[in-house]
């Protein structure tokens, strides 16, 4: 076989090698094995010398030819294999970043928080500071210095939720046991916070405290047994029951609306003399008497009275010096009177579709 027959079957081969290399590395292979060091085309050009000088040049142009033509196929076929391994990628792994993303959901303040705050806004612009104080009461606070006897029935396990500890060590004040329970306590009122506020602090005082309360009733459309006070406390020289009527007022417009009007009624609590539990004018019949109001035309808002001189006493104030007016609300109320709800127990679940409304 002539040396040109022989390029003419490397030639064959070369372009087989070359069309049928499917990946980098098959088409890497096909380059070596023709152009590396060891290659059959670079062998062949390494031949030129041994071939008779008459056949040199046209022997070498076809070896040139040869070479030149492997180098392109290669290079071409490299190009078209990269361009199908993008159309690959691009099928299987496209992101389309025109899509819209996932919005994170975002929430809101609870509509009882949101009450808490607007009657902090209402209470801070005319002076009061917000205070605070433990869920975990002493019956001290809760009761014994608000003034209410050992055997008040607010204070029956019927109606607190008692903590009973047990653990050596702790400390027991079985003179504070009413009903031989236990002297801590879920407090059943905010009203605590007066006393442990007027320990704190001496008059002139101007706070209001909101936060949780328990009593063991069970739920219905009127009742939790975990819901939500604000405590009011004023405690300065001169305060009279005008002041007390003056500030309550001045709230109820606010929470409620510029023409709504309030009438004080005669109450008992053991730490206020006197008392009265205040009522709204109701905001669906204005007064005239509906299915809301109990055909009364007015909805109990809270209570309130003069500071008892003896819870004063209690916490080391002279009542010969200062006197003061307390009031006590349902924030859960005052949402349900707010928006008309018709069950207080919407506001403990997890119902989104309520909670949004607000
Ligand atoms: N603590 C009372 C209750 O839970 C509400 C209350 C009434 C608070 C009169 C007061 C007050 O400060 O003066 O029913």
């Amino acid at each position: 076989m002539s040396v040109m027959e022989d390029l003419d079957a490397l030639e064959a081969r070369a372009k087989e090698m070359i069309a049928t290399a499917t990946t980098a590395d098959a088409l890497n292979q096909a380059r070596v094995a023709l152009l590396g060091r060891k290659g059959e085309i670079t062998a062949l050009m390494h031949m030129m010398g041994k071939v008779a000088p008459e056949e040199r040049p046209t022997l070498g142009k076809r070896a040139n030819e040869l070479r030149r033509m492997a180098e392109s196929m290669i290079e071409e076929r490299g190009a078209n294999l990269k361009r199908a391994a993008m159309r690959e990628l691009m099928a299987t792994e496209a992101v389309d970043i025109t899509l819209p993303g996932v919005r994170p959901k975002i929430g809101h303040q609870h509509l009882i928080n949101q009450i808490i705050e607007e009657i902090e806004d209402v209470f801070c612009g005319i002076g009061y500071t917000v205070e605070g104080g433990p869920q975990v009461e002493t019956t001290w606070c809760n009761f014994t210095a608000l003034n209410a006897p050992m055997d008040h029935p607010s204070r029956s396990a019927r109606d607190s939720f008692y903590i009973v500890d047990n653990a050596p060590g702790s400390v027991d004040h079985p003179e504070e046991h009413a009903h031989g329970e236990s002297d801590v306590l879920l407090r059943t009122q905010t009203s605590g916070v007066q006393v442990r506020t007027m320990l704190a602090h001496k008059p002139p005082i101007y706070m209001i405290a909101p936060g949780t309360v328990y009593r063991p009733d069970t739920p219905d459309a009127c009742h939790l047994p975990q819901f939500n006070q604000i405590e009011g406390l004023v405690v300065d020289r001169g305060i009279t029951f005008g002041d007390l009527k003056g500030t309550l007022d001045y709230f109820v417009k606010c929470m409620f609306g510029p023409d709504r009007k309030t009438r004080y009624r005669p109450h008992f609590f053991p730490f206020t003399e006197p008392s009265c539990e205040v009522d709204v004018s109701c905001g669906v019949c204005h007064g005239e008497g509906c299915a809301f109001c109990k055909h009364s035309g007015w909805i109990e808002i809270l209570g309130c009275g003069m500071v008892d001189p003896n819870v004063l006493i209690n916490c080391g104030i002279d009542p010969d010096e200062y006197s003061g007016f307390a009031f006590g609300a349902g924030v859960e109320r005052i949402a349900a009177l707010r928006y008309d709800l018709p069950d207080l127990r919407t506001l403990m679940t997890g119902d989104m579709r309520f909670l949004e409304q607000f």
